[in-house]
């Protein structure tokens, strides 16, 4: 008590997640706190925030009492108004927790938000019924259906936080207290804001097209129209969204979603890695501007990182910098990026030929062409420029990085970043560690990650590392399934019904048919010089459409002919009765028999090669954790977010079907073929996972 007004913080760090001794801690103060005739309560957060949400380690358990609703209502039944003092973040249960409560004072630093449809599920404590009565039904449909966060600044002007606090929050919550009378108000009570016509309609289009007709999504706008024409009855529209709730929360997709984000969460750490070792970086290299350089040097920008781009000649250089200025111009036309901030991160680029300009730089990555000599003879151009101790990374696809390293002075200092293109934007970095990689360098990747906001996930060398190695095998999939009968729209639209946003073939034509054509033209090379004569069967298609020139949506034609009506602004992709006439000559002249395939026994053979190659890169130790393959595909590859990744789609099969898929797989692709140990790999999964 301080005077007649009660403090109830909750302590729980780190993020002060709404455990069961929360939910009974709060409900506890607010009795107390009766009994006390206190005239007022102020409920805050000790440490780095406010409440980040429900306690998601207790979701996969029957909840016990009280619920989050129950505190909620006994915070709105209190004789006395109970004031949320909010900062850092209030997510989900959190901030239905500050709903519930009569007043809401917030630090300008505060983030607010329902992140539950991320998860799979929808807000279960009055989310849905509250927040639209504050900030209106299409407002409402973006911050729950988008997870959009919400600023300090924002929820001031929306009405969601009452009051600005600066300086120390407690003192400021008890001065709004001591200010004036305050009396009781439950948002509940109040009448949702008039809005103008048709936004609600709107918001809800583009939260179903975002949704990818997830049920939590069509639930949630349900539920927020319900709160809107308060037909229902506000008691029965809670009882409703719990229900809802309940449901979901133990359903396959939340199960699957929860698993990720603890699995992400996993990614990020190193066993026995001392990460008080991380160098501090303020000043990088990029040498390359080309696709990836760009990329990469933008996200360093946006980072607050001083970035020197370093190319070849002042012809590219000029190129690589227009490009990127070009990249920020239009991010700021499509309003995603302030006029002020683009003149921040445009001050913090500079670009050179001269290698003399990285004597001050902590860190250079090359994003050079993909070729192993140019790549050593630079990294030993780098490490002669660099101060001693700056870290070296690379961002090739596929190349070994020990031999691109070994005839360095130092090879400890080189690591593997392995972006994703646009840099900027795709959440995952592979951290490749080396064999000689020091700890130093990978404690730098990975907090160099978390700075550039990215996910992070191990990797040890390998072709194509985790990612593009199970990849290259789906792939490869593919185009066999397509030699041997299949439609390339066939393939395409099997593995996009089981939620992949593209099929390999669309996206091959993307990001251009020459890049997988030369590696296997390297591989093909690689194999002879070793004296390996069984490599798996040739898909021969990519090569023979490579060869006609037609390498993708950059030529107008790959796998499919772009030259029709555009869709959603891209040239939309037609099945060619030209590549089908290739397919079938391509087919005959290898003597192959024309097979039927129908869209499951292709959906299951994509997932099978990708299953089969995320076992092989386990038991090679590519990974560190199954689940990091998990991670990977979730964040870099397009596998859908709600079956949690391949390996933990995989654990919940009938393993005799699969064993069967892998055997249909290892049919197919012909003698070199390995097959992963997916049997152990899946029983030491199933294990850890219920364990
Ligand atoms: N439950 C349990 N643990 C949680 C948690 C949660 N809701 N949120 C975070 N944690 C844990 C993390 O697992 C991590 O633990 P670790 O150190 O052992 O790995 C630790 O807290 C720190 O988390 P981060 O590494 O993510 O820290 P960041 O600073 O990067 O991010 C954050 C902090 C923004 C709060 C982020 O953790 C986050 O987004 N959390 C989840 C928020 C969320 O989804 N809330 C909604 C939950 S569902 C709900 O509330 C239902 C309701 O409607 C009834
Ligand atoms: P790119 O061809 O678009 O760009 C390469 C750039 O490097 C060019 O601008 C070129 O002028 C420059 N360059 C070449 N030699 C140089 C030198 N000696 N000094 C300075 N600059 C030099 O290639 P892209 O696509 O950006 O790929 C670069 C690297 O990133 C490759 O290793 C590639 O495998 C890898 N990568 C590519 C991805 C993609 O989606 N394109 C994804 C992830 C990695």
């Amino acid at each position: 008590m301080h005077g007649r007004i009660a403090i109830l913080e909750i302590d729980n760090p780190p993020v002060n997640a709404g455990s069961h001794a929360v939910r009974t801690g709060i409900a506890e103060g607010i009795a107390r706190a009766t009994e006390n005739r206190a005239e007022g309560a102020v409920l805050l957060g000790a440490g780095r925030c406010f409440v980040a949400g429900a306690d998601l380690r207790e979701f996969g358990q029957k909840l016990a009492p009280p619920d989050l609703p129950q505190v909620i209502a006994l915070i709105e039944a209190a004789p006395f108004p109970v004031v949320a003092a909010l900062h850092g973040v209030a997510l989900g249960g959190g901030l239905e927790l500050a709903l519930g409560c009569d007043y809401r004072l917030a630090d300008p630093a505060v983030e607010l938000g329902l992140p539950e449809i991320s998860l799979g599920i929808i807000p279960g404590a009055g989310g849905t019924q509250r927040l639209p009565r504050l900030i209106g039904g299409a407002r409402a449909i973006e911050v729950i259906c988008g997870g959009a966060r919400i600023s300090g600044a924002e929820a001031l002007e929306l009405g969601l936080v009452d009051v600005r606090a600066d300086g120390p929050l407690l003192e400021a919550a008890l001065a709004f207290l001591a200010e004036t009378p305050r009396p009781k108000r439950r948002t509940l009570d109040l009448p949702p804001p008039g809005e103008v016509p048709g936004t609600l309609d709107a918001a809800e289009q583009r939260a179903l097209r975002r949704g990818k007709g997830r049920p939590n999504v069509t639930e949630a706008i349900r539920l927020i129209r319900a709160a809107i024409s308060g037909d229902a009855g506000t008691s029965a529209a809670l009882a409703d969204e719990r229900a809802v709730f309940q449901r979901l929360r133990v359903g396959a997709d939340a199960k699957a979603l929860r698993y990720l984000f603890f699995a992400e969460r996993r990614a990020g750490r190193v066993e026995g890695l001392d990460m008080g070792l991380a160098r501090r970086i303020d000043s990088v290299a990029v040498i390359g501007g080309g696709t990836m350089g760009q990329g990469i040097a933008r996200a360093f920008l946006a980072a607050g990182l001083s970035v020197t781009l370093v190319e070849q000649d002042a012809a590219a250089l000029e190129r690589a910098l227009g490009g990127i200025a070009a990249s920020l111009d239009a991010q700021v036309r499509k309003g995603r990026l302030g006029a002020d901030a683009r003149a921040e991160r445009a001050a913090l680029l500079t670009g050179t030929i001269e290698y003399d300009a990285l004597a001050g730089c902590d860190l250079a990555i090359e994003a050079v062409f993909e070729d192993m000599k140019l790549k050593q003879d630079l990294l030993a151009r780098l490490e002669a420029a660099l101060p001693a101790g700056a870290i070296i990374a690379t961002n090739t696809s596929y190349l070994d990085i020990d031999t691109m390293a070994a005839h360095l002075d130092d090879p400890g200092r080189v690591i593997g970043l392995h972006f994703f293109s646009p840099a900027d934007i795709m959440p995952l970095l592979e951290l490749v560690r080396a064999a000689r990689t020091s700890d130093t360098a990978l404690a730098t990747g990975l907090k160099l990650a978390r700075r550039l906001g990215k996910q992070p996930v191990v990797a040890g060398v390998a072709e194509g590392f985790i990612g593009n190695r199970i990849y290259a095998a789906y792939r490869h999939r593919a185009e066999l399934l397509v030699l041997d009968g299949a439609a390339p729209e066939a393939v395409d639209r099997a593995i996009e019904d089981f939620g992949f946003a593209m099929g390999p073939l669309a996206v091959s034509d993307l990001s251009g048919l020459d890049i997988a054509w030369a590696r296997r033209k390297r591989l093909a090379q690689e194999r002879e010089q070793a004296g390996q004569a069984a490599a798996p069967r040739d898909p021969l298609v990519a090569d023979l459409l490579c060869e006609a020139g037609r390498l993708g949506r950059k030529t107008g034609k790959g796998w499919y002919d772009y030259s029709g009506a555009e869709k959603g602004g891209r040239p939309a992709p037609r099945p060619d009765p030209d590549v089908a006439a290739l397919i079938d000559r391509a087919r005959e002249e290898a003597g192959i028999t024309k097979q039927e395939f129908d869209p499951r026994s292709i959906q299951r053979q994509l997932l099978a090669a990708m299953v089969n190659e995320a076992a092989c890169v386990m038991a090679d130790g590519i990974a560190q954790r199954a689940s990091d393959v998990d991670v990977t595909l979730a964040n870099g590859y397009g596998f859908p977010r709600w079956r949690g990744g391949p390996l933990y789609w995989a654990s919940g099969q009938d393993r005799g079907a699969l064993l069967a898929d892998l055997d249909a797989l290892a049919q197919a692709m012909g003698p070199g073929h390995r097959t992963g140990p997916v049997d152990a790999i899946l029983n030491d999964f199933q294990t850890r996972k219920e364990g």
